[in-house]
């Protein structure tokens, strides 16, 4: 396995990472257009028309579902394809499993775009999918564990490069996860019962939920992370040594900061505190990743002003620290009592979904699709830049009212009056969180017009002759920035 020169582009099995690529806007713009209709539902609740597959219920876990494992999920095995061909300076292994791979994860999407809507569901958040699905995502994970670990095998350069850790830890870890926590009994074609009961059930689920969030919204993204604002920076990672340090020091920690999401519950009090202890700790690793991104662009910050491409990428960094530094405040337990329940939870959600996870993924794409397909840039720069300014205006709005929301409602509710009494009833806290419902759909609003206008400018890219070298993607010129970085 010695150290090779650059592999030729045409090694590198580029068609299931365009496959990706699209689906990724795609389904982004499908998510969120799902998420906008149910920001619109809260404000107008008639706008279920009555029927049963529009209602809130059904469309809430479809929003969850398409932007996370269809979005994000067709982000990220791009961004591993491509980045583990890359950096180990080989063709993909077993090129059918990774064309079974996207034709069985779009399978595994269309599936739950149809049963959920359809009230099939297990009850269990982000993991709603019923059971003939489940094994379908397990089919197509292990599939996708062999690609990617059969591609570091045969690599051609001796190192493996940090993002690759940071996406081969994601792969494993989701297959356990989905497999321990989607242990159920079939109960017919379209209904399971968890094989858990109670409290365990709900531990399982939580160290599953939190986990999901760990390694499917972040480790995962910060390996695209770590590949792709190097590249687009042309600077070395600030400290290589920083990088190894993060990813073991938030492997370890994660796991164990599941029960934060069940505080002040029948969960042994304990288990909370530990959830709790172990979540303020992954602040340090959270923030080192976060400040080892960001110092990426020391001697390059002029770039700033002229690039949106690395605007997107250090704005979503920037939301990084702040939704985890959030998080480890929320998982404190007299925080949590005021914000559990509330909007704030959904505000935090957001400025890591839309923020952090969104955002690096209009980075690495507005880098990618030029590249895959040969073109020396996107058809429209001007369109990222408002891209980028739509994007970022459109979360503030979003968080931002939901923040306050938040924190109204938990005011709201634990106000009591000198006898005892409460203040508010449920409906007036209702009432006074219209407003900033409003805001949030306005924010939502202008985030998927962003999306919108980021598929058209991949369409146009994509479709348009400006053919550089169709065989030989511009990335192959481009300078490497770091040795083992190709
Ligand atoms: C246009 C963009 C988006 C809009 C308008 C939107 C809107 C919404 C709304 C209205 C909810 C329900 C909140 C509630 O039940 O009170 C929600 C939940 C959620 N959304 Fe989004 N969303 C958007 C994008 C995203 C993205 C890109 C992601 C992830 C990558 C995401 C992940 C989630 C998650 C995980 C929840 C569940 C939150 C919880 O249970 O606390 N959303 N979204
Ligand atoms: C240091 C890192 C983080 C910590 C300690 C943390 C902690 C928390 C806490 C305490 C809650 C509220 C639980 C509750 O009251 O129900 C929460 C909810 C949530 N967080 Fe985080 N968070 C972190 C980072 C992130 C990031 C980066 C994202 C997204 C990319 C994210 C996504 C979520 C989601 C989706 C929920 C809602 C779960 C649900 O109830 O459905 N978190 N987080």
């Amino acid at each position: 396995m010695a150290s090779s020169p650059v592999a030729k582009a045409d090694t590198f099995n580029y068609t299931v990472v365009r496959q990706f690529a699209i689906m990724t806007v795609v389904w982004g713009i499908v998510g969120m257009l799902v998420g906008v209709v149910i920001a619109a539902q809260l404000l107008w609740p008639q706008l279920n028309f009555d029927i049963p597959w529009l209602t809130y219920g059904r469309l809430r876990p479809l929003h969850t579902n398409a932007v996370i494992f269809a979005f994000g999920g067709s982000a990220l095995f791009a961004a591993s394809y491509y980045v583990v061909q890359r950096t180990c300076q080989a063709r993909l292994f077993a090129g059918w499993l990774a064309a079974f791979t996207f034709w069985g994860w779009q399978l595994i999407i269309v599936g739950a775009a149809v049963s959920l809507p359809l009230g099939f569901t297990s009850g269990k958040e982000y993991a709603e999918l019923e059971w003939p699905i489940d094994i379908l995502i397990t089919l197509v994970w292990v599939a996708y564990a062999i690609v990617f670990f059969g591609t570091i095998v045969k690599r051609r350069v001796k190192h493996i490069y940090v993002a690759n850790w940071f996406f081969g830890s994601y792969i494993l870890t989701i297959a356990v996860l989905h497999i321990v926590n989607n242990i159920e009994i079939p109960w017919g074609p379209f209904k399971s019962y968890s094989a858990y009961a109670g409290v365990q059930d709900a531990m399982v689920q939580w160290w599953y939920g939190h986990n999901a969030v760990g390694f499917f919204l972040t480790t995962s993204f910060l390996g695209m992370m770590y590949y792709f604002i190097p590249k687009q920076a042309d600077r070395p990672i600030y400290s290589y040594r920083l990088s190894i340090v993060h990813f073991w020091a938030l492997a370890f920690t994660y796991m164990w900061a599941g029960p934060h999401h069940l505080l002040y519950t029948s969960l042994p009090d304990w288990t909370q505190s530990l959830g709790m202890v172990f979540s303020l700790i992954l602040l340090a690793p959270s923030w080192g990743g976060m400040i080892n991104g960001i110092m990426t662009l020391s001697g390059a910050w002029n770039k700033l002003r002229t690039d949106p491409i690395l605007k997107f990428m250090v704005v979503s960094l920037s939301f990084y620290g702040m939704s985890t530094f959030e998080g480890s405040m929320m998982s404190i337990r007299t925080v949590n009592a005021l914000s559990h329940y509330t909007d704030w939870t959904v505000g935090h959600v957001h400025s890591g979904a839309l923020g952090w996870v969104a955002m690096i993924t209009f980075g690495m794409l507005y880098y990618l699709i030029p590249r895959l397909w040969g073109r020396d840039k996107m058809y429209s720069t001007r369109l990222v830049e408002v891209h980028f300014w739509v994007a970022t205006i459109g979360v503030v709005l979003y968080i931002a009212s939901m923040w306050i929301a938040g924190v109204m409602q938990g005011l709201m509710w634990r106000a009591t009056e000198a006898d005892g009494s409460l203040v508010y009833s449920f409906v007036e806290s209702v009432k006074s969180t219209y407003p900033f419902y409003a805001i949030r759909l306005l924010g939502g609003t202008l985030y998927l017009g962003g999306i919108v206008l980021m598929g058209y400018n991949v369409f146009k890219t994509v479709v348009g002759n400006k053919v550089v070298n169709p065989e030989i993607p511009a990335v192959v010129q481009s300078s490497t920035a770091t040795s083992a970085h190709a």
